[in-house]
């Protein structure tokens, strides 16, 4: 008779509902009661219809879908204990006590602070009458589990998170469709990729579209890079090259801290060569569409890796992350993840660009 409830929470990504399905089924398979909760953290608060019971057929034909198809928010209620004292009393009367978070590190570690408050909500809530001694022994433990949802890869501890495969093809699809038309018109592309602070997205996408020059947020070029970048185009230009490929992630910067924007870049260009040079920010179409066959079955195997976690966890286990080691779905302490992963912010913050590749790992 134990109570699963699955939400996704900040950005959406591809293969989001794959892996609620995924949650979902495994959980009805156990014989559990499974809902989803609308809305992410907001509709936890708002309680009501945001928080229904699915079944086997809720989650028929979604596992191609891109996006979530249970909403996600940002939500500032979630932030104030009273917005959690409320949360806590819509999943205490539904008997939910086990919660799948898809999304990334700041819903995780929200989620982490309402499983270490759940004893003292409890408490409060038995005090102030909204739910009876007996649904407090109940409901006494909460246990979470998390799943990483996001198309940056920026999450330490897993080597690819829920969105990042296909969000590269749709970036690797839109270069390829540029560089059709840069070529006939010997245009040079500079491309605006996101990941946020993170690279990853820019740096793969450079490497497979044979970009000539991309900016990370991981290694700001030196002062000269005006130079550098002009030397390089014009290398490739009278080497026979008809186009140039230019990638700028959205978090690019220099040595100082100071955003690189792809409109930098182009003044550099159109002051010091003759390229017709053209911006293309790529902005959400990078987030939508179908996912990835790789990024489904990724979401079914972590979404019922999740589902099992909860069911065997008891009342001392640490809150874990399901990650990508290699080929493995595997769980990893989430507060190990999540501090990680805020280190390499603090990291990228204080400009040690070194430490802060050094800390996100193998991704
Ligand atoms: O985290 C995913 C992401 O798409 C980032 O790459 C981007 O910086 C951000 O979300 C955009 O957020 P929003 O959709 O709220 O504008």
């Amino acid at each position: 008779d134990k109570g699963l409830a699955v939400f996704t929470s900040g950005g959406d990504s591809q293969g989001m509902n794959a892996a609620v399905r995924a949650c979902v089924r495994m959980a009805i398979y156990l014989g559990c009661k499974a809902y989803f909760i609308r809305e992410g953290y907001q509709g936890m608060v708002d309680g009501g219809d945001n928080i229904q019971e699915a079944n086997w057929a809720s989650v028929s034909s979604i596992i191609h879908r891109g996006g979530t198809i249970i909403g996600s928010a940002r939500c500032a209620d979630f932030r104030e204990r009273a917005g959690r004292l409320k949360a806590a009393n819509n999943l205490v009367q539904k008997g939910i006590t086990n919660l799948v978070i898809i999304g990334g590190d700041g819903s995780l570690t929200g989620a982490n602070l309402f499983r270490q408050e759940w004893s003292s909500l409890l408490d409060e809530l038995v005090k102030n009458g909204s739910i009876t001694a007996a649904q407090q022994e109940k409901n006494s433990v909460l246990h979470i589990v998390g799943l990483v949802g996001s198309i940056d890869n920026d999450f330490c501890g897993t080597d690819m998170t829920i969105g990042t495969d296909s969000a590269l093809h749709r970036i690797i699809e839109a270069i390829d469709a540029i560089s059709s038309t840069a070529y006939s018109h010997q245009r040079t592309f500079i491309m605006e990729v996101m990941g946020r602070h993170c690279g990853y997205l820019s740096v793969v996408a450079g490497v497979i579209s044979e970009a000539d020059y991309v900016f990370l947020p991981e290694y700001p070029p030196p002062t000269d890079w005006p130079d550098k970048l002009v030397l390089k185009l014009e290398q490739e230009r009278s080497a026979g090259q008809r186009l140039n490929i230019v990638i700028v992630a959205e978090g690019a910067m220099d040595r100082e801290g100071n955003p690189i924007t792809a409109e930098d870049v182009k003044k550099v260009i159109d002051e010091r060569l003759k390229h017709d040079a053209r911006i293309t920010v790529l902005g959400h179409v990078q987030r939508g569409g179908n996912p990835s066959a790789f990024d489904r079955i990724l979401a079914c195997r972590m979404g019922a890796e999740a589902t099992l976690a909860l069911m065997e966890a008891t009342k001392d286990s640490v809150p874990v992350v399901i990650s990508l080691d290699g080929n493995q779905a595997v769980r990893v302490p989430l507060m190990e993840c999540v501090e990680r992963t805020q280190a390499v912010a603090k990291a990228m913050k204080e400009k040690r660009w070194a430490d802060a590749v050094k800390l996100r790992g193998r991704s």
